[in-house]
């Protein structure tokens, strides 16, 4: 086998035949046994019959199946082994983009030990005549889109030492009983399938299983004790499922290297017993409801390098220095976040290989000792989410590279003692001072958040000077005065800039950005900030976010911003913009456009094409309504462009072009794993230095205008209904003239629709009647006339939809409602809420639905904890379902994968 990798891969596959050597050079066939055999013929009219009954892509270069050709010996067809006499005894198919159901032509193949079909969308139920193949040792049908009950009698045919039915995620059934004879299976996988029922005492009969995987599967029930003294386990993964009860650990195997229960409903203590597992490596209690783990007993472990406790209930250790927590073995990796430890665990403090360590979201309280930045390897450390109010320095420098401290009690001055620090969140406590010369400690960082602290004073220049690698810098939501330092838009590797919601100010005209900008996601919004939107902003080509909301800016449309094509967010609301909105000297686009706001501002003119017409985002109707991604988990090397990369994967090709790419990589499953739409669509990933970390989020579902309070007049183009992918359209308090284009009613997607004050006339046009997602309408205050259409969501709108128009006739309104209405009142000179449409608070959406459901710079899922998290998500939530009343349902449906956010709610 030395010479195999002289060889392309697409190779390999052969060498795993015994009739490799038909393959090989002369001088290669002298050194390997010749295992040469002529196909018996009959063995060959089954195979080209079971070629002809199957179905796959003809074209693809991917399918060896091509060189099925009855001109050449089947022994030497890819995929194919024969003994050496021509029987043939293994069928390796997988990667063959077959799909339809299993053909019963593999039953003419009874003499079969090794069938792998996996990674094709078979689709269909698994066929009973498995169960006759007596010589059947390896059986996998792993990634096939198998749906249906499987077979159980296949499991006890007594030859079989692997099964692998992983990734059928419609593929249910429950294990049998195994007989005291049948004892050759080794490894057995059915993980993310749609298994049941509880596992089998016999189980323990397997006695040559070494490795099982039952994760994401719906088993329940307690573990049968069997289980663990099988004597060669050695992997045991039973994770996500809902096994329950108590763990016991009489008469174990010791062999066993890595166990992994979480995701489960266990609870009671782990009794000191599970240490007699001594060759344990990993192990995984998370997510249960375990009350006590033995922090005093394994000493014996000698190989134990990961353990992860993290979400159960285990209470405070202990709040000594008992010596016998001091014979705990030495580990890389410790998880216990959200338990409810009352202290830091001391036995930490003899530690001297630790890497990581969680302690998040525990009620800790005090001070973080010198002691734990002390470890030598120590590289993560993540103690947010508790009650920590002091921070005492470390004796040496500390090497740890990512620390989060995000949410705790810690107060006075950002600290300045963590000079290796890649990662450092800082944000939801009351520090109240940032020192100067911050930047001199922050030359490693790419990561630095303040958000939402209680700082005063100036933002210090040090910052641009000295902390050359930041990628994101998060000031935001505190009360830092003066002006933005020149230097800091200039900052050449800087990505995400948000100082939104303090009380900056100053003129933004002169504002400086670098040529090659990384800008991608800038906010200033929420300050008081005026002048002119910065004209060096054009140099920012990939800018995505831009908000300058809520300030005090004097300019007409930004036209200069035309030519940056990556835009997706634009949120120029309540300033002092004034003037038209069509940029006639640009060719530029925003194809990419999501949102735009522009709300409350002195825009006037007529609205024309020019301005949306190449929004082809809120065009798109592909995807309209859902999105389907996968999850970018990559490995990325270490050294790797030290760039914040946004990755797109909107499109359902994308998906596809990822999860089946031509090399091979996962396998082509069927898309149920998709994440909801809600979760994802851009995440920013910072790689360096082998680190990875996904920071933001953006729901892609989120489109919206809102051209609200301006001065706004002329007729609403037509052209307007051929933003299909539009979800909130906005004109409210405004001066449109004419009727409301029929047009709209393409808008299909459409959840929201306010057009209330202005001076519409003419009928509504019944094409809204199919808009059937529309959950909020405002129509009011206008001069519209006729009868109001009835049908689907017509039927739903309240009085208040309509009021206001003299004119108007029909279900909802009353007759006493047809005429002479009081002007609209107003609160502080702006109309009360009115229909259901409640006003978008961008400096607050942005920012929370960042933490909850993705959206903006915060930082993601990465900065929330439990006590925060279920206060936001409910509050997001709310705020998010008057946007989009239909909100619920579709995260219903994806409810089975948003198990991320449903951990939130969990406790
Ligand atoms: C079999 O392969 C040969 C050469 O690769 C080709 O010429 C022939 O047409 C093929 N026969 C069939 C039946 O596909
Ligand atoms: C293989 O099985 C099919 C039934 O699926 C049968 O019609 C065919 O004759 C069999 N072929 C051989 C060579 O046994
Ligand atoms: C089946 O095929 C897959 C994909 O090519 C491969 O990873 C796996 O090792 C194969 N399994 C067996 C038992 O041959
Ligand atoms: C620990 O790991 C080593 C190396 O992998 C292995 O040789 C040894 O047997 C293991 N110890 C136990 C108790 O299993
Ligand atoms: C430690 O716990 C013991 C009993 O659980 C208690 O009596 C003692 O006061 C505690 N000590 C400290 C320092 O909290
Ligand atoms: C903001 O700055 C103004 C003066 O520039 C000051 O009067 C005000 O108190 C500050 N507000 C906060 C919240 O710090
Ligand atoms: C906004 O700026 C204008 C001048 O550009 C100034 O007259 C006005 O007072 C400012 N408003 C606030 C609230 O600062
Ligand atoms: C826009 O495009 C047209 C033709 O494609 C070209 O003549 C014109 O110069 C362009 N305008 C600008 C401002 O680039």
């Amino acid at each position: 086998m030395l010479f195999v990798h002289h060889f392309p891969s697409s190779a390999k596959k052969f060498f795993q035949n015994e009739n490799f050597a038909a393959l090989l050079v002369p001088p290669l066939l002298i050194l390997l046994p010749a295992v040469h055999s002529q196909c018996i013929k009959d063995q060959q009219q089954s195979l080209l019959h079971l070629k002809k009954s199957l179905q796959f892509d003809q074209s693809s270069c991917r399918t060896p199946l091509i060189s099925w050709n009855s001109s050449t010996d089947c022994c030497s067809w890819v995929g194919v082994t024969c003994t050496s006499n021509g029987h043939v005894v293994g069928l390796d198919l997988s990667r063959e983009t077959i799909s339809g159901p299993i053909s019963g032509s593999f039953a003419n193949f009874s003499n079969l030990r090794v069938l792998n079909l996996s990674s094709n969308t078979i689709s269909g139920t698994v066929p009973g005549f498995f169960v006759k193949f007596s010589k059947l040792t390896s059986l996998n049908l792993s990634g096939c889109s198998l749906s249906g009950t499987f077979p159980n009698e296949i499991f006890q045919v007594p030859t079989l030492q692997t099964i692998d039915l992983s990734a059928n995620f419609k593929l249910g059934g429950s294990l049998p009983e195994f007989p005291k004879k049948i004892g050759s299976l080794q490894s057995l996988s059915l993980s993310e399938t749609n298994f049941s029922g509880s596992l089998p005492d016999s189980i323990g009969n397997l006695k040559m299983l070494s490795t099982i995987d039952l994760s994401n599967c719906s088993f329940h029930g307690s573990i049968p004790s069997s289980l663990f003294s099988l004597p060669l386990l050695s992997q045991l993964n039973l994770s996500h499922n809902q096994f329950s009860g108590e763990l016991a650990f009489s008469n174990v195997s010791s062999n066993l290297v890595t166990l992994d229960l979480s995701f489960n409903n266990f609870e009671g203590q782990i009794s000191v017993s599970i240490f007699n597992f001594r060759g344990l490596q990993s192990l995984n209690l998370s997510s249960n409801n375990f009350s006590a783990f033995p922090f005093n007993g394994p000493q014996q472990l000698k190989n134990l390098t990961n353990i992860d406790l993290s979400y159960n209930s285990l209470l405070s250790l202990y709040n000594g220095t008992d010596s016998s927590y001091s014979s705990f073995p030495q580990i890389d990796s410790l998880n216990l976040a959200a338990n409810k430890l009352g202290t830091i665990p001391y036995f930490l403090r003899n530690q001297s290989t630790l890497s990581s360590v969680d302690l998040s979201e525990n009620h800790i309280r005090g001070k973080i000792p010198h002691w734990i930045w002390s470890f030598d390897q120590l590289s993560n450390l993540n103690l947010s989410c508790n009650y920590l109010v002091t921070l005492e320095a470390p004796l040496l420098d500390s090497k740890v590279k990512t620390v989060d401290l995000h949410s705790n009690q810690l107060h006075g001055q950002i600290p300045t003692f963590l000079p290796s620090a890649i990662y450092l969140d800082y944000s939801r406590n009351n520090f109240n001072s940032i020192p100067s010369n911050i930047g001199d400690f922050l030359t490693n960082t790419l990561f630095f958040s303040l958000s939402s602290n209680n700082l005063h004073g100036l933002i210090p220049a040090s910052i641009c000077i000295y902390a050359s690698n930041l990628q994101i810098l998060n000031l935001s939501n505190n009360s830092l005065s003066g002006m933005i330092p020149q230097c800091l838009t200039a900052m050449r590797d800087l990505s995400v800039l948000n100082l939104a919601r303090n009380n900056l100010t100053g003129s933004v005209s002169n504002i400086e950005v670098t040529e090659d900008s990384s800008l991608q996601i800038l906010e200033i919004g929420g300050n008081q900030l005026r002048g002119k939107v910065p004209k060096s902003l054009a140099k920012c080509t990939i800018l995505e976010v831009l908000n300058i909301g809520n300030n005090n800016i004097t300019d007409s449309f930004p036209c200069l911003l035309k030519n940056i094509s990556t835009l997706r967010v634009l949120i120029l609301r309540s300033n002092n913009f004034y003037g038209g909105t069509e940029c006639l000297n640009t060719n530029g686009t925003w194809s990419e456009l999501q949102i735009i706001d522009l709300a409350h501002n002195n825009f006037s003119g007529e609205i024309q094409g020019i301005l949306w017409r190449t929004w082809q985002k809120m065009m798109d109707t592909k995807n309209g309504s859902l999105l389907k991604t996968v999850p970018t988990k990559r490995n990325v090397g270490s050294h790797t462009k030290r760039k914040l990369s946004l990755v797109a994967l909107e499109s359902p090709e994308a998906t596809n072009a990822l999860s089946c790419n031509r090399l091979g990589g996962p396998s082509c499953r069927d898309n149920s794993n998709a994440i909801s739409p809600l979760e994802y669509s851009v995440s920013v990933i910072v790689t360096s230095k082998g680190f990875e970390m996904e920071l933001v989020k953006i729901l892609s579902i989120f489109t919206l205008i809102d051209f609200s309070s301006n001065n706004f007049s002329g007729p609403i183009p037509k052209g307007m209904g051929e933003l299909k992918s539009l979800r909130v359209l906005n004109l409210s308090r405004n001066a449109f003239t004419g009727e409301i284009p029929s047009s709209f009613g393409n808008m299909r997607v459409l959840e929201s629709l306010d057009l209330s004050q202005n001076k519409l006339s003419g009928h509504i046009p019944p094409q809204l009647v199919k808009l059937t997602y529309l959950a909020s309408l405002n129509l009011s205050y206008n001069q519209l006339i006729g009868r109001i259409p009835t049908g689907n969501q017509f039927s739903t709108f309240p009085n208040d939809s309509f009021t206001g128009n003299k004119g108007l006739s029909g279900y909802p309104l009353t007759v006493d409602n047809k005429a002479g209405f009081p002007p609209p009142p107003t609160v502080n000179g702006r109309p009360p809420n009115s229909g259901h449409h409640r006003e978008v608070n961008w400096d607050l959406i942005i920012v929370e639905i960042g933490f909850t459901f993705g959206f903006g710079v915060a930082v993601g899922s990465l900065v929330l904890c439990k006590r925060w998290s279920k206060w936001y998500y409910k509050a997001m939530y709310n705020i998010l379902l008057k946007i989009f009343p239909q909100l619920e349902e579709r995260i219903g449906i994806h409810r089975r994968h948003v198990y991320i956010n449903q951990r939130w709610w969990r406790r």
